[in-house]
């Protein structure tokens, strides 16, 4: 039986969701008209054989087109000291990359300097996902860069491990 849809609005969904701490990446790729990114806490490890990984790119996301029609990305594992990169990359804009150090991933996707890890994928599907898309990808290569700690994200805020 499905149950009535008890009233919220969406300060209190994002409210209630910002509770559950992610890592944050940035996801980008390498479309003819130039390097492409965005940040994005979504990102999911999904399968280990077929190897995917998912994430979920808001309909209004301007680098997402971009990134499809290059029919790959990679997945750029932020470290704790690169909260300006997150905050970047969470602007709209065309220069994004601008004073930043990278090299192509195998995909031609950027892999940016100083992150705690990287994977790159083809994209396997898109499917619907409200006013989000869900973009599965399956993992051509991947490694650690090193072993510093992770950015983390909860309540609004950046964290970090305190171990
Ligand atoms: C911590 C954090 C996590 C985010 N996660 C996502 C996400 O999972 N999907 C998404 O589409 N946008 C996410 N965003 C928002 C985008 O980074 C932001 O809207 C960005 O401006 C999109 O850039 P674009 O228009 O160039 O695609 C996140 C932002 C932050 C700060």
């Amino acid at each position: 039986m499905t149950q009535p849809p008890t009233s919220f609005d969406s300060a209190k969904f994002r409210q209630v969701l910002g509770h559950f701490p992610t890592g944050v990446t940035v996801i980008t790729a390498a479309p003819e008209s130039g390097p492409v990114g965005l940040a994005v806490g979504s990102f999911a490890s999904v399968s280990l054989d077929p190897p995917l990984v998912a994430f979920f790119a808001a309909k209004g996301s301007s680098s997402w087109p971009k990134i499809e029609t290059s029919g790959a990305f990679c997945v750029n594992i932020l470290a704790e000291d690169q909260e300006d990169v997150c905050r970047r990359f969470a602007s709209k804009g065309d220069d994004k990359f601008a004073g930043l150090g990278w090299k192509p991933a195998g995909s031609g996707a950027p892999l940016l300097d100083g992150v705690v890890a990287w994977i790159d994928c083809d994209i396997q599907s898109v499917a619907e996902a409200g006013d989000h898309v869900c973009v599965m990808g399956e993992v051509c290569d991947l490694d650690v860069s090193h072993d510093g700690a992770p950015l983390l994200f909860f309540r609004g805020g950046y964290g970090r491990f305190s171990i």
